[in-house]
């Protein structure tokens, strides 16, 4: 062993004793006569000191070359420390060292490796080694690392399996776009990267397993955001023979095992809602829950006054920020520029001031009288101090840029506390979404969600209306899990292709084997996949996902630390039966 302890060991206790630590120069402090290196390794810091009149004639010479970042080796002996630092467990100590070995020397950093680094996002990817030294980037995968564990503690005592299905598969439609693999032994012909394991998880039901669950990377080549990255981690679960209730009563245990175990949070109860509720009451199928500003529709109110924005609309509708009356005549016009934005596309915004004296103002009050805003007011539930905001439009449009007002409100307002967790059922998805590109149905969820039984009819009559027995877990505005109980019988996935525009043809060809596993005796059964880098990034308090990912793309899914993606050479090209024509 190169070293006796680790850098974040040492104590009171250990004084006088003769130790050896090994790690990472941080930092050196040379007083001439007196030299302190803080050595640092993943499990914290120690300072040495490095004294004239020592045995060791050159030692102080060769503490003196140390530059940041080399790798050492470093024995003495443990000392009180005269000037103590609280700010270290190890602060209480330092090493007086007798020997020095330099195991490895190191060029110059590009960025300084300590928590508040000068390093850019750029410059840290490119060296992502060195980053991911920093405490505060290991601490966000030592994080991931126990959710790992914990998730598979919990599905292990619940009697899942943990099962590995393929990498190099074939396309399974769940909205993105595949990333392909070429074949060489079959030229011309593709693998594809899973988007998910969906079909394979469904076969081992089929398969008689009962409960599967897999942590595992899926692929899915769609435009970045801070959520979002090319490859990423699902926690994915399929269990046999259960009812919807079922599913979400295991996985809000999941849930609440993670948080207890991992952050000692007591989630507390989990709130169901409909996605036409969440629709109505938020404008959004995922919504933040840690504050109200719930939707109140005013069309009865506030229509037929003679204001023609309100009276052309098919909704009005608003929200009450409490104590926000204060709100400056220049805080509202911006509030209006912001959501006439080309992102939100408003085309204005209607305020209304319940002023702490009681009364009312508004930027309408020539169409409406004080006892019509009481109306309004009542209507919110507001009272004096509160600021109420209307939008008015087409009733799909107008929800959703009044969601993106209310997230705005809630975080102008502190509203979106990380350390607060509000975790929701949303359920009862829509079975089918139209697209207005293709003119035609695409599955909200994918193919294989069962619609409700007695919505079947009515994808004759009104496709759109059908709901799905599917299921998403939100947390704070994230989705972070969905699934559905699927289909498995013959007839129905054969309905449901056909109501997604395939031909028998096209469904035979795609998923013959799955609909031919289905006639061998298949169980009903149901899952849920969570996005395992989503769930690590709330536990973290993070909005971004790839810190918590030891070595994520960036914006424009490249890798710039091996330089990827990246062109082959001819030869390779040429094997794999490939000619290459770029657009201009
Ligand atoms: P879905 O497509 O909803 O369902 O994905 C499940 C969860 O995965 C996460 N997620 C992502 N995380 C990071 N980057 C991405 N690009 C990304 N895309 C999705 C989300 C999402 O809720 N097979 C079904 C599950 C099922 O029906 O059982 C599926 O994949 O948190």
């Amino acid at each position: 062993m190169l070293r006796t302890h680790t850098c974040g060991e040492l104590r009171l206790d250990h004084v006088n004793q003769e130790v050896t630590l090994a790690g990472w120069v941080q930092r050196v402090r040379n007083k001439g006569g007196l030299i302190w290196v803080d050595l640092r390794d993943r499990y914290g810091l120690t300072q040495l000191i490095f004294e004239d009149g020592s045995s060791d004639k050159g030692l102080l010479e060769k503490a003196a070359q140390l530059g940041r970042e080399f790798v050492v080796s470093a024995s003495g002996k443990v000392i009180e420390r005269t000037a103590k630092n609280d700010k270290i467990p190890t602060g209480s100590i330092e090493i007086k060292v007798s020997q020095l070995e330099v195991l490895n020397a190191a060029k110059v950093p590009p960025f300084i490796i300590e928590d508040e680094t000068d390093g850019g996002d750029e410059l840290r990817m490119k060296y992502r080694y060195l980053d991911l030294r920093r405490n505060v980037i290991r601490e966000k995968l030592q994080l991931r690392h126990k959710m790992m564990q914990e998730t598979r503690k919990y599905m292990d005592g619940q009697s899942f399996i943990e099962v590995e299905t393929p990498v190099l598969i074939k396309s399974t439609p769940e909205g993105a776009r595949d990333f392909v693999v070429p074949s060489r032994v079959n030229p011309g012909e593709f693998y594809a990267l899973p988007q998910s394991p969906q079909t394979f998880k469904q076969l081992l039901m089929v398969s008689g397993f009962d409960r599967y669950f897999q942590i595992v990377k899926c692929f899915r080549d769609e435009d970045l955001r801070a959520d979002r990255q090319p490859e990423f981690t699902q926690i994915d679960c399929e269990m046999a023979f259960v009812t919807q209730e079922d599913i979400l009563n295991t996985f809000e245990g999941l849930i609440k095992h993670l948080f207890s175990s991992v952050k000692g949070i007591d989630l507390g109860y989990v709130e169901h809602m409909t996605f036409a509720e969440a629709m109505s009451g938020y404008g959004n199928d995922k919504p933040d829950l840690r504050f109200d500003m719930k939707f109140v529709e005013l069309n009865d109110l506030a229509k037929g006054k003679g204001f023609a924005i309100f009276d052309s609309a098919e909704l009005v509708v608003g929200i009450c920020a409490k104590g926000a009356s204060e709100y400056t005549r220049k805080q509202i016009d911006e509030l209006t520029e912001w959501v006439k934005r080309p992102q939100i596309g408003a085309k204005g915004m209607i305020y209304i001031r319940y002023n702490a004296d009681g009364s009312l103002k508004s930027s309408v009050d020539k169409f409406y009288s004080s006892e019509d805003l009481k109306t309004w007011a009542d209507a919110f539930n507001a009272e004096p101090g509160d600021l109420m905001l209307l939008l008015s439009g087409d009733a799909k449009t107008v929800r959703k840029q009044l969601s993106e007002l209310r997230l705005k409100m809630g975080e102008d307002l502190g509203l979106r506390d990380r350390t607060i967790f509000k975790p929701l059922w949303v359920v009862d998805f829509p079975l089918l979404e139209w697209d207005e590109d293709t003119k035609r149905f695409h599955a909200m969820h994918h193919p294989f969600t069962s619609p409700k039984h007695e919505d079947i009819p009515l994808l004759e009559t009104d496709p759109g209306a059908v709901r799905a027995n599917a299921y998403d877990l939100v947390i704070n505005g994230v989705e972070v899990g969905g699934g559905s109980i699927r289909i498995h019988d013959r007839p129905t996935q054969q309905l449901m292709f056909k109501h997604l525009g395939f031909t028998d043809e096209e469904a035979q060809k795609q998923f013959g084997f799955l609909m031919e596993a289905f006639e061998y005796g298949a169980p009903p059964h149901g899952g849920i996949a969570f996005g395992f880098d989503r769930l690590c990034a709330i536990f973290g308090g993070s909005d971004s996902i790839r810190d918590y990912i030891a070595f994520p793309k960036n914006n424009s899914g490249r890798d710039v630390m091996i330089d990827s993606p990246s062109t082959i050479a001819d030869d390779q090209l040429e094997e794999l039966s490939i000619r290459v024509s770029l657009k201009k």
